[in-house]
């Protein structure tokens, strides 16, 4: 009978036949309960025997039957491996991140490093080294949140108010020439349609022997043609102010109006969209290295304002919200990352 179980169910029928509850070999087992005390000596151990011998012979068949099966099962089933392996995500990237991925993507085409500062800043690195002075008017204009402590050389902490105390930092810890970008948060205390007290900057600076206001409108023209995707990006360069460059200059694209809306390319109309200049020779000597040697030009300019012109929102405030449906509808896929071949804001 254990022979002749063609499958795992006919298996465990005979074995229940057999060893279960009611099963013959258990009423014998039963039976021993009514002998004499000389039947059971003898019987006991037949029994036990037969008890062993077809529990053994059941489990080298059913071990049998298990290699069968699965031999049978991977001969017959198949599995799709284009399948996913989980359903599509849900999530999505936010603007500001999908914008700084696509600045890091371009910039570093442009052999660019991504470098980083505290957010928590003292206003030595935030403001000093970038020749703004105590009595500064700039400060002023900053609308910087101060901590009420001071760090341990006596500078007073504060959340850094722009992206461009990290020029000092890659200035003073990294060997030159330098090429660094440095995105990241900013603070200051302010708040409207334009403003929110965080936001997002990226600083760029570039560290050389003979480097001129040539090169800082080349990268700045290559930079945000590779941006808009457009190759008819024309810019236009203001004389400007800033403390940390001279000179400074202001960077306006133009537009174009198609059905009333401002479409980047062309030029019937500009809009600001960076700061930038010469690195003042003060800023190099701050940093510990010989103006004279070393020459550069930075840039700065808002990512969320990037984000704003390129993807078409009008309220810088949704960015924080956190709302699901506007991030469902500005938002990009997890798996889709910019790259310059596909098109960084594919
Ligand atoms: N730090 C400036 C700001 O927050 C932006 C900026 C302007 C950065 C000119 C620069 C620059 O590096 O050269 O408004």
């Amino acid at each position: 009978m254990i022979a002749a179980a063609g499958d795992l169910a006919a298996l465990d029928a005979v074995r229940v036949h057999a060893l279960g509850k009611q099963g013959r070999i258990t009423q014998l087992l039963k039976t021993l309960g009514a002998m004499s005390a000389e039947a059971r000596q003898v019987e006991a151990p037949r029994i036990q025997a037969l008890r062993e011998s077809v529990a053994a012979a059941i489990a080298e068949r059913k071990a049998v039957l298990e290699a069968a099966e699965l031999d049978r099962r991977l001969a017959t089933e198949t599995l799709d491996l284009t399948l996913p392996v989980e359903p599509a995500p849900r999530g999505s990237v936010h603007p500001v991140s999908q914008v700084m991925d696509e600045l890091a993507e371009i910039f570093a085409d442009l052999s660019f490093a991504v470098a980083e500062g505290p957010e928590i800043e003292d206003d030595w690195h935030n403001f000093s080294a970038l020749n703004i002075p105590e009595s500064h008017p700039a400060r002023a204009m900053h609308d910087t949140f101060y901590f009420d402590r001071t760090d341990g050389e006596g500078r007073k902490m504060l959340l850094r108010t722009h992206t461009s105390p990290v020029q000092i930092r890659a200035m003073m810890n990294q060997k030159p020439p330098l090429r660094i970008i440095a995105p990241g948060r900013v603070y200051r205390s302010d708040s409207d349609a334009t403003h929110t007290p965080m936001f997002h900057q990226i600083e760029g600076l570039v560290i050389d022997r003979g480097i001129h206001m040539g090169h800082l409108k080349w990268t700045l023209e290559t930079f945000l043609k590779a941006f808009f995707e457009r190759d008819d990006v024309v810019l236009r360069l203001r004389p400007s102010y800033f403390p940390f460059t001279e000179p400074s200059a202001e960077v306006d694209v133009g537009f174009t109006l198609k059905d009333g809306r401002r479409v980047i390319g062309g030029c019937e109309g500009w809009m600001e969209v960076l700061g930038s200049g010469m690195v003042h020779p003060r800023v190099i000597a701050a940093c510990g290295l010989d103006p004279d040697e070393w020459q550069g030009f930075a840039f700065g300019t808002g990512i969320d304002r990037l984000a704003m012109l390129k993807y078409g929102m009008d309220d810088l405030r949704a960015f924080f919200d956190g709302d699901l449906r506007w991030l469902r509808h500005y938002g990009f896929e997890a798996l889709a990352v910019p790259t310059l071949s596909g098109g960084v804001g594919a």
